[in-house]
């Protein structure tokens, strides 16, 4: 996987290549990142610049060309001549690392997890770089996961400088040239987060960054750089202020860097000591398809805890929605009697379980019971519902605290506060993670939680920006202290159990590979309208694999955005996801709780193909692919007069084999068509009238049933779908076009055509 020879590293993975060489300056130039060559095309690469370009900066006055603002560089340097944005800036007595030579290399094991790093590599190279003058190393390492086509990278900087090393930036850097790519990254805010924003990239810079304390729901840590045949994917794996920078010159240079946000950072490294970045992943393909395939694969296989690798989720019923704070046990042992009947497997009390907290005034940082929700503790109450069959979960929001809380009253130092001020955000103040007493509190409560109580799955939320962190005495390093002590709870409450954790942040303020490590889900968004959820999941997928998505069905009428959508729906964009139910079941007719059951059953039989298959984005919906199955979502947003025919094609199919492809059943509710029940119903009836009122609680209409068989290459190719309502009368086998309908279909493989 790695050949090195006559000075040119080649990174191999089983589909792409990678290539470094160390020049005559003995600087580290990237001479290609692409489709795997072979080693005997190596002497064929790199820029041949013949000439210097006029006013630009020699790096040799002996041999030219030699201005390093020409070539293409693994780890630009500052004040050498090279004027796009430098990845490293350090320090040592007032004097800035530069000049870096190659000294040796290494195939090494990687011992460096002070931060999260992807899990099993295949091989790992160790390149090492030196300031002379300074003393100074700077070790570039490169972890190859071969099956993935992933390479992760991460720099590990060495003080042998008796005095001390300031560190203000330390970014993984990435040069090459722009083809007219388009930049994709995922940019939002709370309930809209993930949405995809596609753009040229251009002269000049582009920044995604955050500086809220988490990778934050603005600009998603992960980006991708391409178009038609050429895809290159990046993710930097930390949950803190992050920043990339996309940069081009007139020359169509493009250098992009990834790592901790240099606004708000310092870090003091004393001599003989070593810092090391976040890891980048990077990724290529010949198509976006196969670079979510490949980034999906990685992150299933190489970056979610072990256990939870190709393990299936359970479908949850999350009570926040229902009920919200106000809720008690026997409120709680209704809906969970409901829930398990329509085969929720895991019930999870969400916010307000905990002492003194009814509200969102009071009670962040308190771990005992409500004893007004639970008179008899929690115990009792987690048995009937393991009685039931269901197994536990419970919410926590660790790193916030209250004032009316007890630990406030007694420990109000462990609050992030400034001399100046209070500011809160959801009414509440940070804990200071970079104390050490704050975080073994933190897993002291943890640890005796999970201990006393039969908890299978924990949701952890975090719900606010950070503010006011300048003071403690750790300046600029507070973020990055910030994060690492968050890193060290988790790993000592979780690494050794086998709880199943779902990170969250008001939804998805802090959906990155950081978090991804220790919680194997992430709640997208604290908006559940499928609608959406479309976009959200749609910016999500790019990156993330579907089974660190986690969504639910929720109520009719969305509590985030007032519109009301079938049921139906909300099902078939939830199950692109690990599956969850957060509704007031006691609110719903028979019949809809039949479907409930019903579409349950269905994502059961089909829950390793939802999961873990393979995401395709269609031009009208997503497809998930897993051995000879597929499933097929299909979404329409308004209902339409006279909607022409609408063709269906689906990807990834052997053309040669032959498939059963057929729509999924689902229910039209009677309700959903109001008044126009008594037209079709046989004898006259009043729309809100008690008969047809009644006969909404139980009755329903089928949805289209289309059914055919197909070659994979005429599937490819596209097949009509049934036509939707036109104007003109119900009939069982029309697509029902209310708005934000839509359809699911499954496709199974035959016997291979002979
Ligand atoms: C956040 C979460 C929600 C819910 C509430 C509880 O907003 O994203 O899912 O848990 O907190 O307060």
């Amino acid at each position: 996987m790695i050949h090195i020879k006559d000075n040119v590293f080649h990174l191999k993975t089983a589909t792409t290549s990678y290539v470094l060489k160390i020049n005559e300056f003995k600087k580290l130039e990237q001479c290609y990142y692409g489709l795997l060559i072979e080693d005997s095309d190596l002497r064929a690469l790199g820029i041949p610049w013949i000439m210097e370009v006029g006013s630009n900066v020699h790096y040799s006055k002996d041999i030219k060309p030699s201005s390093m603002d020409l070539m293409l560089l693994e780890c630009p340097e500052p004040q050498m001549g090279d004027y796009r944005h430098i990845p490293l800036n350090i320090w040592v007595n007032g004097l800035q690392l530069s000049d870096l030579k190659f000294v040796s290399h290494q195939l090494t094991t990687v011992d460096d997890y002070s931060l999260p790093r992807a899990r099993e590599p295949h091989q790992t190279l160790s390149i090492t770089l030196e300031d002379e003058i300074l003393k100074v190393l700077v070790h570039l390492n490169y972890l190859i996961y071969e099956d993935s086509d992933v390479i992760e990278r991460f720099i590990t900087v060495e003080n042998l400088n008796p005095q001390p090393c300031v560190i203000k930036k330390c970014s993984v850097n990435f040069d090459f040239m722009n083809d007219n790519y388009d930049l994709y990254s995922l940019h939002g805010a709370w309930i809209k987060e993930t949405h995809l924003q596609k753009q040229p990239i251009a002269i000049g810079q582009h920044v995604i960054s955050s500086t809220t304390g988490a990778s934050s729901n603005r600009s998603n840590p992960g980006f991708v750089v391409g178009k038609e045949t050429d895809w290159f994917g990046f993710n930097l794996m930390y949950s803190g202020n992050h920043k990339s920078t996309i940069e081009q010159t007139s020359f169509k240079q493009l250098r992009i860097s990834s790592g901790i946000n240099d606004e708000m950072f310092e870090w003091i490294l004393p001599s003989m000591d070593k810092f090391s970045s976040p890891s980048v992943m990077m990724s290529y393909a010949n198509n976006l398809d196969t670079l979510t395939h490949q980034m999906h694969h990685f992150v299933n296989h190489h970056v979610i805890p072990p256990f939870f690798k190709q393990n299936p989720r359970p479908v949850v019923f999350n009570n926040w929605e229902s009920t919200f704070f106000d809720f008690d046990e026997k409120r709680l042992l209704k809906l969970a009697k409901k829930a398990n009947e329509v085969g929720c497997e895991l019930f999870v009390v969400d916010d307000g379980w905990f002492k003194e907290r009814d509200n969102d005034l009071s009670g962040l940082g308190n771990y005992e019971v409500n004893k007004k929700k639970f008179p008899k503790g929690l115990t009792p109450f987690i048995q009937q519902v393991k009685k039931m069959g269901m197994d536990f979960g419970l919410w926590v929001e660790p790193e916030m605290v209250n004032l009316e809380s007890d630990l406030y009253r007694q420990h109000p130092q462990y609050a992030l506060t400034s001399q100046r001020d209070m500011r809160f955000g959801r009414n509440q103040l940070v804990l200071d993670l970079t104390q050490e007493a704050v975080r073994n509190y933190i897993i002291k409560q943890l640890n005796h939680l999970l201990d006393t109580y039969d908890i299978s799955y924990i949701k952890w939320d975090m719900n606010r920006h950070i503010s006011d962190q300048g003071h403690q005495g750790h300046q600029q390093s507070f973020s990055h202290r910030y994060i690492l002590g968050l890193y060290e709870i988790l790993e000592k409450v979780f690494s050794h159990r086998q709880v199943l954790l779902e990170s969250c942040s008001s939804g998805g303020n802090r959906f990155d590979l950081g978090m991804l490590y220790y919680s194997p889900q992430i709640w997208a968004s604290d908006n559940t309208d499928p609608i959406e959820r479309l976009k959200i999941q749609e910016g999500l997928n790019l990156l993330y694999p579907l089974s660190t998505i986690s969504c639910h069905v929720s109520g009719a009428l969305s509590q985030q955005t007032l519109r009301r959508t079938p049921l139906s729906t909300r099902y078939n964009v939830a199950c692109f996801g690990v599956l969850g139910y957060e509704l007031d079941l006691e609110e719903l007719s028979s019949i809809e709780l039949k479907e409930i059951k019903d579409q349950i059953k269905w994502y059961k039989k089909y829950r390793m193909l939802y999961q873990y298959g393979t995401f395709y984005r269609l031009s009208n919906g997503w497809q998930v692919s897993h051995d000879h199955q597929h499933m097929i979502g299909v979404y329409q947003s308004l209902g339409k007069a006279g909607s022409p025919p609408e063709k269906l094609k689906i990807k990834g199919l052997n053309p040669k084999n032959h498939f059963e492809f057929k729509a999924k059943g689902q229910r039209v509710m009677l309700n959903d068509m109001r008044e126009l029940l008594h037209h079709v119903a046989p004898i006259k009836l009043h729309s809100q009238g008690l008969i047809l009122k009644t006969a909404s609680q139980y009755l329903s209409f089928k949805d289209q049933r289309q059914q055919l068989e197909a070659s994979g290459q005429l599937l490819a190719q596209g097949i009509w779908l049934h036509s939707r309502y036109l104007g003109t009368g119900y009939h069982k086998d029309l697509r029902m076009g209310l708005d934000f309908n839509s359809s699911q279909y499954y496709l199974q493989q035959k016997e291979k055509a002979q």
